[in-house]
């Protein structure tokens, strides 16, 4: 199927959506009870996203925000919302059907909110070439699109291009945890459906990294179906577009606080828990960044962390027999590759088959922000203990 084809189908498919309201792909996990008050029906009634990336406190009053294919508007007028009457939003979109409608509710929901006139803009236009200037957004937002898109790498670059050096994306989007195999990608129906276009993860973020961007983390996943074994999950993914001057700030070491044992950072710099590394000046501006932010301790001369000390973060397993039941965990980000301290070894994007001892671990506060987790047991496990390993560290 060529670019052509795919593109013409997906917008065809979203026509028609726009005329049905009919239910396509994930419930978003907005609160339309609260969007109701000021978002008319019309709107809500084509919301076709998996993801609530606009909801997020992350959209701050006064921004410029741009939605990359906003369908009937909700999330630009969410993002209206936030950013204030001082803020702007500009929504593109290659759907016609789609379009009017955004466009007829814009003043609509200006005039539910209070403003004087819309802050919203809904133009015509592809992901991958967007009408929209060099370095002008502070924050993309998109929710379900960028899978729909043929040409991934080109839009990512266009995100890299519109925003401002010191600017943020937050994207919901629908990946999947295999490479998505060719009888599915050449499936037209499911393409639309936000399946044959889902990127696996790490191809995902890889794309992301290339074009750019930096300090990629989860906000949120959650699993959405499986497919012949593929399993495809819906994932809030936000980055960086960190500024081109590097300020000289005086730090020139970095220690890692845990709770990971050792990770490696997006730039290929290697850290163990306690040891302080030297770093450069981006890697600074990076681990500042608010993903990296609360696991390291930036210092000007080398600081050394003892076990006993109260900035060290570890959670190690209840030393207890385990029991495997199916789950895999996906590191997210924003490290490419992490160590707990039972030495699994987890690379972004790759899921690694994890007992019952370990989930407990990933699942606690420090860790799981860092995760997508799968089960791929097609049943009830009854799963007999084992003891993973002779000191009583896991397998
Ligand atoms: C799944 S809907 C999501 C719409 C909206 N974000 C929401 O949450 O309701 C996908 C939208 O993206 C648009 N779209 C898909 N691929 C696109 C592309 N390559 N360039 C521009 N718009 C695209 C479609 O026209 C459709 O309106």
């Amino acid at each position: 199927m060529s670019n052509e084809t795919i593109t013409q189908a997906v917008s065809e498919r979203y026509a028609r959506a726009a005329a049905t309201g009919e239910q396509i792909c994930c419930p978003t996990g907005y609160n339309f009870e609260d969007l109701r008050t000021f978002v008319p029906e019309e709107v809500l009634k084509v919301s076709y996203g998996c993801g609530t990336p606009a909801g997020l406190d992350t959209v701050r009053a006064g921004e410029t925000v741009l939605d990359i294919g906003s369908g009937g508007g909700i999330d630009c007028f969410e993002a209206s919302r936030r950013v204030g009457p001082t803020g702007r939003v500009v929504g593109i979109d290659m759907t016609d059907e789609m379009l009017a409608i955004a466009r007829r509710n814009a003043p609509i929901a200006a005039a539910n909110l209070g403003y004087a006139s819309s802050n919203v803009e809904f133009r015509k236009g592809m992901a991958e070439a967007m009408p929209v200037e060099d370095g002008s957004i502070d924050l993309i937002i998109s929710n379900c699109v960028i899978n729909l898109a043929p040409e991934k790498r080109k839009v990512f670059h266009e995100m890299f291009r519109v925003l401002r050096p010191g600017g943020r994306f937050t994207i919901s989007d629908i990946v999947s945890e295999h490479p998505v195999p060719n009888y599915l990608n050449h499936d037209v129906e499911k393409w639309g459906n936000c399946l044959s276009g889902a990127l696996q993860l790490g191809d995902y973020v890889s794309g992301m990294i290339e074009a750019g961007f930096l300090g990629i983390h989860q906000i949120r996943s959650i699993p959405w179906q499986e497919i012949d074994g593929i399993h495809f999950l819906s994932i809030t993914l936000t980055g960086y577009k960190l500024p081109a001057a590097v300020e000289p700030n005086g730090v020139r070491f970095a220690t890692l606080r845990g709770p990971f044992s050792q990770v490696v950072d997006e730039l290929g710099q290697r850290y163990q828990r306690g040891v302080p590394q030297a770093v450069n000046a981006r890697t600074v501006q990076l681990l500042k960044t608010p993903p990296f932010e609360p696991l390291f301790l930036l210092s000007e001369t080398p600081l050394a962390l003892e076990p006993s000390d109260a900035r060290w973060l570890a959670v190690l397993p209840e030393q207890v027999p385990c029991v495997w039941r199916g789950d895999y965990a996906m590191l997210t980000g924003p490290f490419t590759e992490v160590e707990d301290d039972d030495h699994h070894v987890f690379r972004r994007g790759s899921p690694l088959e994890i007992c019952s001892k370990t989930l407990k671990v990933l699942e606690s506060d420090l860790y799981r922000r860092h995760f997508a987790m799968i089960n791929r047991a097609a049943g009830e496990i009854s799963g007999s203990q084992v003891a993973c390993s002779p000191t009583g560290g896991c397998c």
